[in-house]
């Protein structure tokens, strides 16, 4: 067997929260390989990048999530009890039930009420002077996803539900009160969810059959049990949380749009191919979610390496979408690349790889395109705006990554 390429120093963790979303790329060409073995949080970590990495990573049931992420920010992901924390068949059963919920009837939907509601929105920046992009669009998608899964929110309480999902996004990305404001937004969230849970169960608050609320709410596991009330509430929050994470992805759209105005005449004229690269440049080429972890459930042996059990295992999901053997000038914001894309299932892989539904790869993908969709098609056909000179520098240590002043707009006003 061959011995893992090992960094040098003792313990990794401030050169993770130093370099970002450069971590493992940095090493790994400082190292010339696509794996090496580090030391994060004293513990013993391999990391790795690349497709060939990813389709080991998302293969089967080599790796589970168990374990592989520290608990502060598992609690404001996926949390424990979570479809991503499951292996095998009881995996697979849970994620069917995720995957029933992406019907092309029901993105379709969820598009709908997210383009209304902006619609509503822009209308209501008329007065405003500055509006900020980022913040809007987390309100935004957070009354769309709510209308969408039969969560009842009223106005009033909006934006409030909105910055405890933020927090919780923003938060697992951060050691300290970042991390801390996240927790303690969250209980709140998880009450109201548990009682959103306990009304439909209880008769009290009717939803639609197909809705995401009747879904979790009623379903039942492959031992026909439903699910505890937490775990239910758990689920439903990872439908809601996400979706208004889309926000990081429409603002960066909105900055793509700015700092590439070659773009804009073919989205302008309603070219819907160029629309589809567009969209998918942006999940490729702007940092969001950085790495992914695992733990090897059994040990296997991949290109002379040996994975023992246990082992804890990183996927850089940022440096595989900027892998120069796949993506030729990877730093460049190029939409036509996507005209060549294999539609490969490991090189490009911002939501993760492998099936959907064998795989922990996001259910949520065609959600997030979809709404991405709607966002430039509204940004490019349907207002304008201006927008002011600000600092829009990104910071590739922070993570989350986000336009420093979260893209400030003026003047918006709907053209049609
Ligand atoms: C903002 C865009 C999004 C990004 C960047 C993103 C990213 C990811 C990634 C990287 C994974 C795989 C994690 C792993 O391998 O362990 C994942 C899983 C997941 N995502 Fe997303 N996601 C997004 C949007 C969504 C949306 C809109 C939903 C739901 C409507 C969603 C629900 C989930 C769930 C439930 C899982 C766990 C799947 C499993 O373990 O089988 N995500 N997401």
């Amino acid at each position: 067997m061959s011995q893992i390429p090992r960094d040098r120093s003792l313990d990794s963790t401030l050169a993770l929260l130093l370099d970002g979303y450069r971590f493992i790329s940095k090493r790994c060409e400082r190292y010339r390989s696509d794996i090496f073995e580090t030391r994060l949080m004293l513990t013993k970590a391999v990391c790795m990048r690349g497709e060939e990495a990813a389709r080991i990573f998302y293969d089967g049931d080599r790796l589970t999530r168990q374990g592989a992420m520290p608990v502060p920010v598992l609690k404001l992901l996926q949390d424990k009890g979570s479809v991503q924390q499951m292996d095998g068949q009881a995996h697979r059963h849970r994620k069917r039930m995720f995957m029933s919920l992406m019907t092309p009837a029901s993105i379709q939907q969820i598009g709908d009420l997210f383009a209304d509601q902006w619609r509503t929105r822009v209308g209501m920046w008329k007065d405003r002077g500055e509006v900020v992009l980022h913040e809007e669009m987390q309100e935004i998608l957070c009354i769309a996803v709510c209308r969408w899964a039969g969560v009842p929110l009223t106005a009033a309480e909006a934006k409030q539900r909105a910055r405890e999902f933020a927090a919780m996004i923003d938060g697992a990305g951060a050691v300290g009160p970042r991390n801390w404001r996240g927790l303690l937004l969250r209980a709140r969230t998880e009450r109201w969810i548990r009682d959103v849970i306990e009304k439909v169960r209880a008769g009290e608050l009717t939803v639609a059959e197909e809705s995401a609320a009747h879904a979790i709410a009623w379903y039942r596991d492959p031992d026909g049990e439903l699910l505890d009330t937490k775990v239910a509430a758990v689920e439903m929050i990872n439908l809601l949380r996400p979706t208004v994470a889309v926000a990081w992805y429409v603002t960066f759209a909105a900055l793509a749009l700015h700092e590439h105005p070659a773009c804009r005449p073919r989205l302008e004229a309603g070219d819907g191919d160029y629309l589809e690269c567009f969209v998918q440049e942006v999940r490729r080429f702007y940092p969001f979610f950085p790495l992914v972890g695992g733990r090897v459930q059994n040990g296997f042996e991949w290109k002379g390496y040996h994975f023992a059990q246990g082992i804890w295992v990183l996927l850089d999901l940022y440096g595989t979408n900027h892998d120069a053997r796949v993506w030729d000038e990877p730093d460049v914001f190029r939409p036509e690349r996507f005209r060549r894309w294999d539609r490969n299932a490991f090189n490009f892989i911002s939501q993760g790889g492998g099936d959907h539904h064998e795989s922990h790869r996001c259910p949520g993908e065609w959600i997030t395109i979809e709404l991405m969709k709607r966002a430039v098609t509204l940004l490019t056909m349907a207002m304008d705006y201006d927008v002011p000179e600000q600092d829009l520098r990104v910071d590739l240590s922070r993570m989350p990554a986000i336009p420093k002043s979260r893209f400030v707009i003026t003047n918006a006003r709907l053209t049609r």
